[in-house]
C-alpha cells in the first residue's frame, strides 16, 4: 500500500457514530454473537451430532478458525469505518484489488436478511414462553406435557406468526434508533444477568442424578459415534461409513455463534474506537460466547437424561427440556419468566446486528433514514419469515419438502453451513493475501512479533485450509 492511501485510511471515521468506550464494543459483540445460537442451537445441534466429539470439533474450529476470522473481520471493518460493502469496496480501492472482493459485502447482507428471517421466529417461541412461564404453566409438569404444550404451541400458525411479527418490529425499532440508543444500555445488564442465571440452572442440574450422564454425552468424544454411520443391510451385515456433516455442521456453527462471516462483527467493528486493542476484545468475545454455550449444554443434557428424553430432539430441545426444570424447582415461576425474558434480550441483540450491515449500507448509499431502512428489511425478513412459520406446522409435510428439509432447514443449512463459511474463508483471504502487512499490522497495533506471526499464519493457511476441506469434504468434492 502506498503512503498516501496509508494516510487517508487513517483518516476514515464512521458517519454512523462510535462505541463510547471500548468496553461497550466488546459488550455490544458480545450482544451479537451470544444469542440464539448458544442457548437454543448449540445444544440441540450438539443432540442432533452424538455429543462429546462433535463438541470437540466445534471447539477446535472456534480457536484456529474463528478467532483469527474474528480479528481479521474486526480489522476491516475498523480499517474501512463503512458499512461491510462500502467498506470493501474501499479497501478494495486502497489495496488495488480485483473489484469482485466487493461482493463479499454483498454476501454478507444477504445472509443477514436470510438467517433474520427465521432468527425472529425462533426469537418469537422465546418470547410466547416468557408469558407461559409467568403465567405458572410449567409448574410440576412433566415432560409429556411440556412436549404437548410445546407441540400445540407450534401447531398454531397464526399465533406463532404474531410473536415473530412482535419480535421484528421490536428489533426494527432498536436499529431504527442507531448503534448508541438503548442497545448499549441493555447489553451492561443483561448479558451478565443472562450469565448468572445459566449457572442457577447449572446448578439445579447438578442435584440431577443424571449430571454426569449429562457432563459426559457433552465432553467425552466418542469419533466412531459421531463420524461413522452404521446400517444393517438386507443380509443382516452392519455396514459403516465416515461422514462429514457433523464437522460441517460443527464448522458452520463456529460461524454462526460468533456471528461471523457476513459483515456483523465487520459493521461493529467500524463504530469501534481506534485506540482499542482488537486481538483482546476478539478473546473476551469468544470467551464470553463459549462460557455461555457450554453452560447451556451444562444445563440441558442432565435434563434431558434424568427425565428419558431424546438428544436428538432437534429445535425445539431447550423448549421441551428447561420447562421441567423450572416446574420443578423452588421458584421456578420466576426464574423461567426470567430466563426466557433473557433469551428474548440476548437474541435482540443479535438480530439488531444482522440487519446493520444492510440498513448502514442503504442509509451511506441512498440517503435514507434510518427508520425507513431498518422498516424496509424488517418487514423483507419478517415476509420470509412466514416460511419458517409454516415450516413446523401446515408445510412441513414431506411433501412440502426439497432434499428432505423445510424452509427452515433449508435457510438454516444454506446460511450456518454454506453461506457463513464461504464468506468467513473470503474475509481471511482478503485479511491475509490481499490487505498489506503495514496495513494490518498497522491496525491491529501490533508489531511483527510471535502475536501478529501466529495470526498471520491461521489467516493465510491453516483457518482457509480447514474451511476448504471440511467445507469440499461435505458437498462431496473431496
Ligand atoms: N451469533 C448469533 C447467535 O449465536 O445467536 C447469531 C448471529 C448474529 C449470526 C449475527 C450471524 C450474525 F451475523
Amino acid at each position: 500500500m502506498t503512503r498516501g492511501a496509508d494516510l487517508m485510511t487513517e483518516k476514515r471515521s464512521s458517519i454512523h457514530g462510535q462505541w463510547s468506550s471500548r468496553f461497550i464494543f466488546i459488550l455490544a459483540a458480545v450482544g451479537s454473537a451470544v444469542g440464539l445460537g448458544n442457548i437454543w442451537k448449540f445444544p440441540y445441534i450438539t443432540g442432533e451430532n452424538g455429543g462429546g466429539a462433535f463438541v470437540l470439533v466445534y471447539l477446535v474450529c472456534i480457536a484456529l478458525i474463528g478467532v483469527p476470522i474474528m480479528i481479521a473481520e474486526i480489522l476491516l471493518g475498523r480499517r474501512g469505518r463503512q458499512s461491510p460493502i462500502n467498506t470493501m469496496r474501499s479497501l478494495v480501492q486502497d489495496e488495488q484489488a480485483h473489484p469482485a472482493w466487493s461482493l463479499l459485502g454483498w454476501g454478507g447482507v444477504i445472509t443477514g436478511f436470510l438467517i433474520l428471517s427465521y432468527y425472529s421466529v425462533i426469537a418469537g417461541w422465546a418470547l410466547a414462553y416468557v408469558f407461559r412461564a409467568a403465567s405458572g404453566a410449567f409448574n410440576g409438569a412433566t415432560a409429556e406435557t411440556i412436549a404437548a404444550q410445546f407441540d400445540g404451541f407450534l401447531s398454531a400458525p397464526l399465533s406463532v406468526l404474531a410473536w415473530h411479527s412482535i419480535f421484528m418490529v421490536m428489533t426494527m425499532v432498536v436499529v431504527a434508533r442507531g448503534v448508541r440508543g438503548g442497545l448499549e444500555k441493555a447489553v451492561t445488564f443483561l448479558m451478565p444477568a443472562l450469565f448468572v442465571l445459566l449457572l442457577v440452572l447449572v446448578g439445579y442440574a447438578m442435584s440431577l442424578g443424571a449430571f454426569s450422564e449429562g457432563l459426559d454425552f457433552l465432553f467425552s468424544p466418542n469419533f466412531e459415534k459421531v463420524f461413522y454411520h452404521c446400517e444393517v443391510t438386507a443380509a443382516g451385515v452392519e455396514q459403516c461409513r465416515f461422514t462429514g456433516e457433523p464437522m460441517l455442521v460443527a464448522l458452520g456453527h463456529a460461524f454462526f455463534t460468533l456471528s461471523l462471516g457476513m459483515g456483523a462483527i465487520m459493521v461493529y467493528g467500524s463504530y469501534m474506537p481506534a485506540n482499542a486493542s482488537i486481538a483482546r476484545a476478539t478473546f473476551a468475545i469468544v470467551a464470553a460466547d463459549t462460557a455461555v454455550a457450554l453452560l447451556a449444554g451444562m444445563a440441558i443434557f442432565p435434563i434431558v437424561f434424568s427425565n428419558g428424553l431424546e438428544a436428538a430432539a432437534g429445535p425445539g430441545l431447550i423448549f421441551q427440556t428447561l420447562p421441567i426444570a423450572f416446574g420443578a424447582m423452588p421458584g421456578g415461576q420466576f426464574f423461567g419468566t426470567l430466563f426466557f425474558l433473557l433469551l428474548v434480550f440476548a437474541a435482540w441483540s443479535s438480530a439488531i446486528s444482522l440487519i446493520e450491515p444492510a440498513v448502514a449500507w442503504l442509509v451511506e448509499n441512498h440517503g435514507m433514514k434510518r427508520v425507513s431502512a431498518a422498516v424496509l428489511m424488517g418487514v423483507l425478513a419478517w415476509i420470509l419469515g412466514i416460511g419458517t412459520v409454516l415450516s413446523f406446522n401446515l408445510l412441513s409435510g414431506e411433501e412440502f419438502q426439497l432434499f428432505g428439509k423445510t424452509i427452515f432447514d433449508l435457510l438454516d443449512y444454506l446460511t450456518a453451513n454454506i453461506l457463513l463459511p464461504l464468506g468467513g474463508l473470503f474475509i481471511a483471504l482478503f485479511a491475509g493475501w490481499i490487505m498489506s502487512r503495514s496495513a494490518s499490522m498497522d491496525e491491529l497495533r501490533m508489531r511483527d512479533g510471535m502475536g501478529y506471526k501466529t495470526w498471520s499464519l491461521l489467516v493465510r493457511y491453516i483457518s482457509p485450509l480447514l474451511v476448504a476441506i471440511v467445507f469440499f469434504n461435505a458437498i462431496g468434492i473431496i
